[in-house]
């Protein structure tokens, strides 16, 4: 959801930026700008639509000359997707240039007022008043003109900024949205993403809340929200510049679908020892794991659906109450937490805002937070008490795959390793979980393996108008993520219903011809299921079930079928979501559909 990106140093500005922001187009965005400093004045180039259409217009940067810039691709959200609505913007007096992230909750009160004092306006943008502010409130420092502007600033931003009277620096700020300052040699980088740099350098240093960073081309200074000097470690990137590229797939998506097994192995391998699960890397005591009386899971998305089977594990395993709840949901219901429960936040990014909110709220009553987190050093990993890291690498394409596997394998780990802490009955079956876990990487890669059934079936039904998907159970929380999935990226409406709830209602829809895609993985739900695809086709509906291979008479009464190779019941879920991943995957590309940026969605979604 938008993206920064700013760079100082001896090249020219503008080539620099935009290969940056090509970087950060799968985060999602409508139109593109960039500004540079040149000759004293502020140049700027903007666009609607794709960064390409910016890139022609300016001859991929090269009619842009000057050696200090600022560049955005925005998402619309006050204003429509328009040239003059794209960033940067310009102060009245064209001075200052400013690009932004984030939503400016105050703006109305804030324009108003600067246009009682004889501004005009030229966006209808939130943004656009934080240039102006910067004109209005001067204290003739960049650093100082940037902290006296974000007093009056209600909500949430990671801004970059240009002055003239500063022509050799750029300024940045950070409050609820991420910004990342890149260290080079002689050159310094501003992105709100590190994919974006990680081919140009790995040290990078990551703003804090409330922070003010100052850069030259020689050196990045940073000061608290006052202006006040303050020192910054420098965080090292390690993983590979190869993972943020397509490595000769079509898309981002379908490398990110075939690298699951790798992201099962790195998150899960290094937490089995001696065919035991070693959490003790998350430093949850043995005494207070055993009080534990509740665990709310909160997450958006994906991420909530990965919650949702968490809870199926968590309760199965350690019997303890789980309750899963969209984080918008949570932050504004008062919830209620007690001393002995714990708040666990599942986000890919780190840098949900709703999700940040959530774990605010919770740490603002004083329960323990633990957050299952992908993204290194992210918002949500700095704040939580506790980590439990996926090790999923970077994911660029919008739709997650290999991350939301790598959660499930988290929570399935963290359940077991709360049921084996605290000697539940289930204890004795985590012998066996372990070694299923171990193996799943290997499993994956068969399910994986198969992908071209699942091509010729997307073909059968890549444009029907309707697909149900029903399951129950740990499968009805599968359910919501292959539908999810589906109509994220092929723009076919889909529901997910829990098996036994259709005949109360939905399955009023279901018409001859009607695809219905039944999840039967569980086996002591399958004879439920095997009613329930009946009751389906009794009314013409063609059933593609998934199920446990080698299960003949679930295979019998679908129209189609797809085995899972056995493994155990709770891993099964892990393995029986990549069918329902690559079918989204064949039908949106069928339909010509932008897999990896699909419309009006963003990657990392950075407002409420
Ligand atoms: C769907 C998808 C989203 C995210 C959700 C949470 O494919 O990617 O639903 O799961 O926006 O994002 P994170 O996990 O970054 O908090």
């Amino acid at each position: 959801m938008c993206g920064i990106a700013g760079y100082i140093g001896p090249r020219q500005a503008a080539p620099v930026l935009l290969e940056a922001l090509k970087k950060l187009e799968y985060r999602g965005y409508d139109s593109a700008g960039i500004a540079l400093i040149e000759d004293g004045h502020i140049q700027v180039r903007k666009a609607r639509g794709r960064l390409q259409h910016l890139m022609d217009i300016t001859s991929g940067g090269m009619e842009t000359p000057g050696h200090v810039g600022i560049g955005h691709t925005r998402w619309a959200t006050h204003g429509e997707p328009s040239d003059r609505n794209s960033h940067p913007h310009l102060s009245n007096d064209e001075r200052f240039a400013v690009v932004h992230n984030g939503i400016i909750e105050n703006f109305r009160q804030l324009k108003e007022m600067l246009i009682s004092r004889g501004y005009h306006f030229h966006s209808d943008t939130d943004s656009e008043v934080i240039s102006n502010l910067m004109q209005e409130y001067d204290q003739g420092s960049l650093v100082e003109t940037l902290a006296a502007a974000a007093v009056h600033l209600e909500g949430s931003y990671a801004l970059g900024v240009l002055s003239l009277d500063e022509p050799g620096a750029i300024a940045a700020l950070r409050k609820d949205s991420p910004l990342i300052i890149g260290r080079g040699e002689g050159e310094n980088y501003l992105v709100s993403d590190i994919p974006a740099i990680i081919s140009h350098t790995r040290d990078v240093y990551l703003l804090e809340d409330g922070e003010i960073a100052l850069m030259t081309d020689s050196e990045v200074s940073f000061f608290d929200a006052y202006g006040a000097p303050i020192g910054k470690k420098v965080f090292h990137v390690d993983w590979d510049v190869s993972a943020a590229e397509k490595g000769g797939f079509e898309h981002f998506m379908m490398k990110e679908i075939m690298e699951q097994p790798q992201a099962l192995q790195e998150t899960i391998r290094p937490r089995i020892k001696d065919g035991r699960i070693d959490l003790s890397e998350l430093g949850l005591e043995g005494g207070w794991l055993k009080a534990l009386h509740t665990i709310h899971i909160v997450a958006c998305g994906s991420a909530y659906h990965a919650g949702r089977l968490g809870k199926n594990l968590i309760e199965m395993s350690a019997r303890i109450p789980v309750t899963v709840e969209i984080a918008s949901e949570f932050r504004y219901s008062d919830p209620i937490l007690q001393p002995d429960h714990l708040v666990i936040l599942v986000s890919q990014s780190g840098e949900t805002a709703d999700s940040i909110a959530a774990l605010r709220e919770a740490k603002r009553q004083g329960v323990k937070t633990l957050a299952i987190v992908n993204v290194l050093g992210s918002t949500i990993a700095r704040e939580a008490d506790h980590v439990l890291y996926t090790w999923a690498g970077p994911e660029i394409a919008v739709a997650t795959t290999k991350a939301y596997t790598a959660q499930v394998a988290a929570l399935v780990l963290f359940s077991g390793y709360i049921a084996q802490e605290r000697g539940s009955a289930y204890a004795p079956r985590l012998n066996i979980l372990a070694e299923a876990l171990l193996k799943l990487p290997e499993v994956a890669r068969q399910v994986l393996d198969d992908h071209s059934r699942v091509q010729y079936l997307a073909s059968l039904f890549f444009n029907h108008r309707d697909i149900y998907f029903i399951g129950r159970g740990i499968d009805y929380s599968l359910s919501l993520e292959g539908s999810l999935k589906l109509k994220e990226i092929s723009y076919i409406h889909s529901e997910a219903q829990p098996a036994g709830e259709l005949k109360h209602g939905t399955i009023s829809l279901i018409q001859p011809g009607t695809l219905v895609i039944a999840l039967a993985t569980q086996k002591k739900l399958r004879d439920k299921m095997l009613s329930n695809i009946q009751e389906v086709r009794a009314r013409g509906a063609v059933v593609l079930s998934i199920a446990a291979r080698g299960d003949k008479e679930i295979a019998a009464v679908s129209d189609h079928f797809i085995g899972i190779p056995p493994l155990s019941d709770e891993l099964e879920p892990i393995l029986a979501v990549m069918p329902l991943q690559l079918f989204a995957y064949y039908v949106a590309a069928l339909n010509g559909n932008d897999v990896d940026k699909p419309r009006n969605l963003a990657k990392s979604v950075t407002v409420e």
